[in-house]
């Protein structure tokens, strides 16, 4: 990492999925092995990922064969690209706003308060919707409880003394030296979850109902540490002596469901709210648990540390070492984040427990397989930034639908993945005492392995992605697809098979079909989309994408009921809507036939924003989807001005807010068929 001023500036606190590469394993990417393994001819005529796709397509996607139906999965007509700063659906489609940033969690107003304080902000929807469930009340699909991720802020649309000032994106104000506390206050508060009960009215529209079950889980709420790692000497601090507790999730982007119908959030880009100002002979001095994750050597995030008043729940960002041991301050606090925190939607009183089992990185989020009576739970989770891996997570319990409950996660095996250029692929055990992870290597126990996840993936070979986001398990065929969102870093020496583009500023979808079941551990696998204009896109039926299908990429990642793939965008915000992005034009959703690989675009939103969370009510004829940071692109003299390149969703001068869209048809039927 470059700890300059100007490159944390530009490229950590202007963070918009550019995360921080913290990647400098030795570990291949096996580029010599491609070399040796493609015919230089076949490269250069058709690219690596032609020579790849033709290989590949035929072995997998035969999933189909076990779709009853041969009606067209996609029934909508395709829209097109577009730049304008509004929501755009095929005909026959409606959209409503429903949750924006702002709203009151009872239900009681959805304006916008620019001036709630800090403690306000508990008690309302939160900002950067992410991912999201619709947990049904008795089945219903009229009425549930709308679960989501608040992935971050942006303080310039949070703060009502920030107008007029010449902020950029993501900045905020410190004062001589120290941040107004009820700012932090409101900026931890607008992180987290939100679970709130919605209902539709007899005229159709949603809304957000009074119920003791909506809350906020926020960056203070406390939270339990269940797994290898609780009372483990790594997670001891002052607000914690004993290891067993921390305070707080933030940076949740994706998110899972159990089996047992509760909610996992994902902990993402959380490294970058801390800050250790330790230092040894004039450098940086981190430990490697705080290193490779890529933890700041200047100044946090947001700067929480600097909040008035010093109240330990927000000064717990400055991580340095301030005491005797770990009990007195807050040097092992990151070591507390980097899980899956799992939340029970029904209870208000149920405390969230973040789940070490499942290994500690930048968690996108988590999706299950279906899971089988008498079988293990499996699950999988992407660690998304520039050359991270592949987890797997199976149970050393059988899952039993009337006794399953969370406790299931806390033992089995952390797996990670390795996809050979054959088409092949393994997973490797992350286990205290196999495949290296010994004393000898640097690792004390199981505990010292997760809280250490993605060194120890190093250690055994695992294979470096294009930044792993969303998975997906195909109802069908029970092949897991994942997005690799891009990876710009990547060189013409380190493309291997499973990514196949130097400069990869596209993105492909990598999909797998488990050998032996999901447990097992060798799977094989091909590309079922590489992402890009109709020149750059390869599809799995070998085709290109059409202008009703190209897109670039892929982040978020659904299966509906009936086999649709439902595909999400996250153009950056540095990138989007110019040069070679340009043609893609606003984050959009599309659909695809696993069957056919075709892609067709569903929906474009408006400016500045990604589209990310997806998932439908039960019975498919209402579709909810997230708009996250409209207008994020505004620079900082138009902010400073009081102009915003999006005024989405209440118009005229106002201020841009992440919201939820709820998508239903006109004849009342189901959502892309
Ligand atoms: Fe928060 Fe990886 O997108
Ligand atoms: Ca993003
Ligand atoms: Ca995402
Ligand atoms: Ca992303």
């Amino acid at each position: 990492m470059n700890d300059s001023p100007f490159m944390r500036t530009v490229a950590h606190q202007g963070d918009d999925g550019d995360e921080p590469l913290c990647n400098r394993s030795a570990n291949a990417t096996f580029g010599t092995v491609a070399a040796a393994r493609y015919d230089r001819r076949t490269i250069l005529a058709g690219g690596l990922a032609a020579a790849v796709m033709a290989m590949f397509a035929p072995r997998l996607g035969t999933g189909g064969a076990a779709r009853a139906a041969t009606a067209p999965l996609l029934g909508f007509t395709a829209i097109p690209v577009s730049e304008a700063d509004a929501v755009a659906v095929p005909p026959g489609y409606r959209v409503q706003v429903l949750a924006p940033f702002g709203a009151d969690i009872d239900g009681s107003s959805s304006a916008l308060r620019l001036d709630a304080t800090g403690a306000d902000q508990e008690r309302q929807i939160g900002s950067h919707h992410d991912g999201m469930h619709f947990f049904p009340i008795d089945g219903s699909s009229t009425d549930g409880l709308l679960v989501m991720n608040h992935e971050y802020v942006e303080p310039r649309f949070l703060h009502a003394a920030y107008a007029g000032r010449e902020l950029e994106r993501h900045h905020v104000v410190v004062t001589d030296g120290v941040r107004d506390a009820d700012e932090v206050l409101k900026e931890l508060n607008a992180h987290g979850v939100t679970i709130a009960r919605i209902a539709r009215g007899t005229d159709g529209a949603w809304a957000i109902v009074a119920d003791p079950r909506n809350r906020r889980v926020t960056g203070l709420t406390h939270m339990e540490i269940a797994g290898p790692v609780r009372g483990s000497a790594l997670v001891r601090t002052k607000y914690s002596p004993d290891g067993t507790a921390t305070r707080g999730t933030l940076n949740n982007c994706a998110h899972g469901v159990t089996p047992w119908n509760t909610y996992l959030a994902a902990e993402e880009n959380w490294a970058g709210y801390f800050h250790n100002g330790d230092q040894k002979d004039g450098k940086p001095d981190l430990p490697r648990e705080q290193s490779r994750y890529g933890v700041r050597t200047a100044q946090g995030r947001y700067r929480w540390e600097l909040a008035a008043g010093g109240d330990d729940a927000y000064v717990r960002f400055d991580v340095s070492k301030r005491a005797e041991d770990a009990t007195g301050d807050y040097r092992n606090e990151p070591n507390t984040f980097g899980w899956m925190v799992e939340i029970d939607p029904f209870d208000p009183q149920s405390v969230p427990v973040k789940r070490t089992t499942l290994g500690r990185f930048a968690h996108e989020g988590v999706v299950f397989a279906p899971a089988v009576p008498g079988r293990p739970v499996v699950c999988y989770s992407g660690d998304d930034a520039t050359f991270e891996y592949i987890y797997k997570f199976v149970s050393s319990a059988a899952y039993d639908p009337a006794a399953t409950d969370g406790s299931i996660l806390d033992e089995g095996t952390l797996y990670v993945a390795r996809f050979d250029n054959d088409g092949t692929g393994r997973w490797i055990a992350l286990r205290h005492g196999e495949n290296g992870l010994t004393e000898a290597t640097g690792f004390a126990s199981q505990a010292d392995v997760l809280v250490n996840t993605r060194l120890a993936a190093d250690l055994v070979g695992a294979t470096k992605m294009d930044r792993p986001e969303w998975g997906a398990v195909d109802p069908m065929s029970g092949e897991v697809y994942f997005t690799l969102t891009n990876n710009p870093r990547r060189t013409e020496a380190q493309v291997d098979a499973a990514n196949p583009r130097a400069n990869n500023l596209f993105g492909q979808i990598v999909r797998w079909r488990e050998r032996g079941g999901h447990a097992g551990t060798r799977f094989d696998w091909d590309l079922f989309v590489v992402a890009g204009e109709a020149a750059s896109s390869r599809t799995a039926n070998g085709a290109a994408l059409d202008d009703d299908g190209i897109f670039a990429c892929p982040d978020g990642l659904w299966f509906d009921a009936d086999g649709r793939l439902w595909i999400q965008t996250d153009i950056g915000e540095n990138a989007q809507n110019k040069g070679p992005l340009a043609p893609f034009g606003n984050n959009q959703m599309l659909a695809a036939d696993p069957r056919t690989g075709e892609v067709r675009r569903f929906l474009v939103g408006p400016v500045g924003q990604e589209i990310t969370g997806v998932v439908t009510t039960p019975d498919q004829r209402t579709m909810f989807v997230n708009v996250q940071h409209p207008g994020a692109t505004t620079t900082k003299e138009d902010f400073a001005a009081g102009r915003s390149v999006s005024r989405w969703p209440d118009g005229g001068e106002t201020t841009p807010r992440s919201a939820t869209l709820v998508i239903t048809r006109e004849d009342g039927g189901r959502i892309g068929a």
